[in-house]
């Protein structure tokens, strides 16, 4: 809980861009480097880049650190270590910060975990994906569902917080195996689960597959079964969702993924990371190289990578908090969006999202999307901004 005394929150976004093997379903900013990675380097590279943002925004106290990618859990932990040093050279750290680590199940990854806990990392966040070796393989995983449950266990028994990610709605997968994988889930959760329906993103094998025919979605009324269900079992299981994808027992909640969806400020350090600063209240958005190769270069030349270094106006700010902020249960301040925006919501348009029974005005006056109108949101968001 924070105090009126609290500083604001403020998180450090870390990406390490690689991975043992490209899973088909994925575009984030992930690469296979079969000849290794040298961490030495990247690790005097991100201390260098953590230097240059915090010259920037230097008065800020980091809540959060979140190393993602790609596979972080690839790390050693002397790298883990030597990033949370730097950001703690350069920045004040909260007392009860919150240091997450994205990590593959693997037995080979779990073995570092007490290493990582030994360099300051307090919660792990895991990509089990999926409970059976059948859709492990289909989803192009390297681990088994034991393998999976079996790091989880060790996360239970090394770090004070875990959670871990599971993707549903895949090919072949009925509403009724889910359910029984999520209840089977849910008896090894602990505080927090991730749960994303399967999206098929351009550029990957499975766009490809879906084109040709050859790999065949859930139609929209089965997506919304899905969709419902899940969230029916994690309410009913003590994990009632707080964000569309992120179910979590009240207070244990990701303070690092609240810090994008509050619309607090983060820098982003890696190669393809983004930022949002707040400097002289002026808001930056801000995004790093994204080849690993070429962001490693450019911090060895300039000291950092930043590629883009926008200005944000009034309109796209307020725009941001509608789209961030929507996707929580909580909703948004419509009083924030005004001041932010320089004029208010459209009532008209409210109402008749609210008639629909896609939103719903709490009686402090904040607006959310409700249960059915959360697989439309990205429709609700441009409705309301419009
Ligand atoms: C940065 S990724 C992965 C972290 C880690 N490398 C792993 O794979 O376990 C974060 C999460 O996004 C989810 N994800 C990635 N691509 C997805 C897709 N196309 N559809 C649904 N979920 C996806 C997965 O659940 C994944 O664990
Ligand atoms: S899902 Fe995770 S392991 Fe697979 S390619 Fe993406 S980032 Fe890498």
């Amino acid at each position: 809980m924070r105090r009126a005394d609290d500083p604001a929150p403020f998180g450090v976004y870390v990406h390490w861009p690689f991975c043992l093997s490209k899973c088909p379903y994925c575009d984030f900013n992930s690469h296979v480097r079969h000849g290794g990675v040298d961490q030495a380097r990247y690790l005097a590279a991100f201390a260098r880049e953590v230097a240059a943002m915090a010259a920037r925004v230097p008065d800020r106290t980091v809540s959060s650190v979140f190393l993602g990618g790609g596979t972080p859990s690839l790390m050693a932990p002397d790298t883990v270590g030597g990033i949370l040093d730097a950001i703690a050279k350069h920045w004040a750290v909260a007392p009860d910060v919150e240091v997450t680590l994205e990590a593959n199940p693997t037995s080979v990854e779990a073995t570092r975990f007490r290493g990582y806990r030994a360099a300051g990392v307090n919660r792990v966040s895991l990509g089990v994906q999926a409970l059976d070796d059948a859709s492990l393989k289909g989803l192009g995983r390297l681990h088994t569902a034991e393998e999976a449950m079996a790091a989880v266990a060790i996360a239970r028994s090394v770090f004070e917080r875990y959670s871990f990610d599971l993707i549903y709605a895949r090919p072949g997968q009925t509403p009724a195996q889910w359910a029984a994988e999520l209840n089977g889930a849910i008896d090894q959760a602990a505080e927090h689960l991730s749960l994303y329906q399967l999206t098929i993103e351009e550029g990957t094998p499975f766009h490809a597959l879906h084109a040709s025919g050859k790999l065949i979605m859930p139609d929209e009324a089965t997506a919304r079964t899905f969709y419902d269900m899940t969230q029916d079992i994690c309410a009913a299981r003590g994990l009632p969702p707080y964000e569309i994808s992120n179910h979590a027992r009240p207070g244990a909640e990701c303070r690092h993924n609240l810090v994008y969806w509050r619309g607090h400020d983060y820098a982003g350090v890696g190669p393809g990371a983004h930022g949002r600063l707040d400097i002289d209240g002026v808001r930056h958005a801000t995004a790093t190289e994204k080849r690993p190769e070429v962001w490693l270069m450019r911090v060895e030349a300039h000291g950092h990578g930043l590629v883009t270094d926008d200005l944000l106006n009034c309109e796209e700010r307020a725009d941001e908090y509608l789209l961030m902020g929507l996707r929580l249960k909580e909703g948004i301040d419509p009083e924030r969006y005004a001041a932010l925006a320089g004029r208010t919501l459209d009532p008209a348009r409210i109402a008749l999202l609210r008639d629909e029974g896609a939103i719903a005005i709490a009686s402090d006056g904040r607006l959310r999307v409700t249960q059915s109108g959360f697989p439309l949101l990205d429709a609700v968001v441009a409705d309301l901004a419009a």
